[in-house]
């Protein structure tokens, strides 16, 4: 798939690595040209250019910026967006005197943000749960159990495109319904990080029930 990034940091170079060894033909953009190609260099990547060759050269287009730049750089780059599914990994994270919270811009979600600035564009919430340490593994699995990455999705296109990203780097799919819900998604972040960096074990909190059924 042709894939192209917006941002160069950590997210830019885990993830587009992970598709580019797997065959994937990813583009990085970034606002500074050196820093692109250097992210791109040091991944493998296809190619590298502007945040608006990134965006034109993606089927799908991940976008990694901070979460405060991404609405309004999206609707920037609408045009060229449009019809491409566009895959949103950030976090409106904020510390405060009572842990983390999200500053969604009064929006119900950052990828309802994104969906509102470039409404022809399909957008994805997807890859904002793991630490960019986990998206660098190869493949990322834990105790022989591949990863599962929550996803929600309106348009049934944009979901097929995410699930095969997804399975393409060894984690399993795991849909969790309409972008509506893409604010339990980043609600989840903010909740799991902030467990995490207070010394708690978030994974703990969802032990999988042995010999209980499913519903
Ligand atoms: N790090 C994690 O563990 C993790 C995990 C899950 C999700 N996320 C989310 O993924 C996103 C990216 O995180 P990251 O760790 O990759 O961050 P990062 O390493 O700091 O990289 C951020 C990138 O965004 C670019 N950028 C910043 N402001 C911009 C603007 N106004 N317009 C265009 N580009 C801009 C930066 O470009 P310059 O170099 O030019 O400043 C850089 O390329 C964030 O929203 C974060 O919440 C991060």
């Amino acid at each position: 798939m042709k894939i192209g990034i917006l941002g160069t940091g950590g997210m830019a170079a885990a993830l587009g690595g992970a598709w580019t060894a797997t065959g994937h033909e990813v583009v990085i953009g970034g606002r500074s040209p050196e820093r692109a190609e250097r992210t791109a260099r040091e991944i493998g990547a296809a190619g590298h250019g502007s945040l608006a060759d990134a965006a034109a050269h993606g089927d799908a287009v991940l976008v990694a910026v901070p979460a405060a730049a991404a609405p309004p750089l999206v609707g920037r780059l609408a045009n060229g967006l449009a019809g491409r599914t566009v895959i949103d990994c950030t976090n409106a994270l904020v510390p405060t005197g009572d842990g983390l919270m999200l500053d969604t811009g009064g929006a119900t979600s950052v990828a309802r943000q994104l969906a509102a600035a470039a409404p022809d564009a399909r957008v994805v919430k997807a890859f904002n749960l793991c630490h960019v340490s986990i998206w660098s593994l190869r493949p990322p699995t834990f105790e022989d159990v591949p990863l599962a990455v929550p996803y929600c999705a309106d348009h049934p296109a944009a979901a097929a495109a995410t699930e095969t990203l997804i399975s393409s780097i060894g984690c399993t799919p795991a849909p969790c319904g309409g972008l509506a819900r893409a604010a339990y998604l980043e609600a989840t972040a903010a909740l799991a990080i902030g467990l995490w960096w207070s010394g708690g074990e978030p994974r703990a909190v969802f032990p999988t029930p042995g010999e209980v059924s499913r519903p």
